[in-house]
């Protein structure tokens, strides 16, 4: 089953909106497998954010991410890259659909509320980044009758 990384970024973090964003992906019916609540090194971002290494954005973007604690994630099922990232919205918040994250939360480029891996190639290099693969939780959503 395809696996993505979902990061909610400082500024959500410092807003409140955890709760919220781990939400919309429970309730579209994604699979949690990994979490994690920490606060980036710079060398964890820079390789976070490799590719954009030398653009005019990236000192900014560095500084951004390791100003606070993140909550990093893996999440797991059918199409979850792409599915994820509409759920998300376009990059910019400001041409992010009304009703995606970035979209409903979110006003700066700078400032978007969550990161999300654009392909599967990238989720697994992002996921190295952050989770030994002992730290991907193996569980099952519907089994257990905790409600009789
Ligand atoms: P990018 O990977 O292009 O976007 P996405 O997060 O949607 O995959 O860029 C990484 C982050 O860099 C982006 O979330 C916000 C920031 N950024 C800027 O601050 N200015 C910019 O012009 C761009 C393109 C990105
Ligand atoms: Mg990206």
């Amino acid at each position: 089953m395809e696996r993505t990384y979902l990061m909610i970024k400082p500024d959500a973090v410092q807003r409140g909106l955890i709760g919220e964003i781990v939400s919309r992906f429970e309730k579209k019916g994604f699979k949690l497998v990994a979490m994690k609540f920490l606060r980036l090194t710079k060398e964890m971002a820079e390789k976070h954010y490799a590719e954009h290494v030398g653009k005019p954005f990236f000192a900014g973007l560095v500084e951004y991410i390791i100003s606070g604690p993140v909550v990093a994630m893996c999440w797991e099922g059918k199409d979850v890259v792409t599915v994820s990232r509409e759920m998300m919205g376009a990059t910019n918040p400001a041409k992010a659909a009304p009703g995606t994250i970035r979209g409903t939360f979110a006003v700066d480029i700078g400032r978007n509320v969550i990161h999300g891996s654009d392909s599967p190639e990238s989720a697994e290099r992002e996921l190295a980044i952050y989770f030994d693969s002992c730290e991907f939780v193996e569980w099952d959503r519907s089994v257990q009758a905790w409600i009789v």
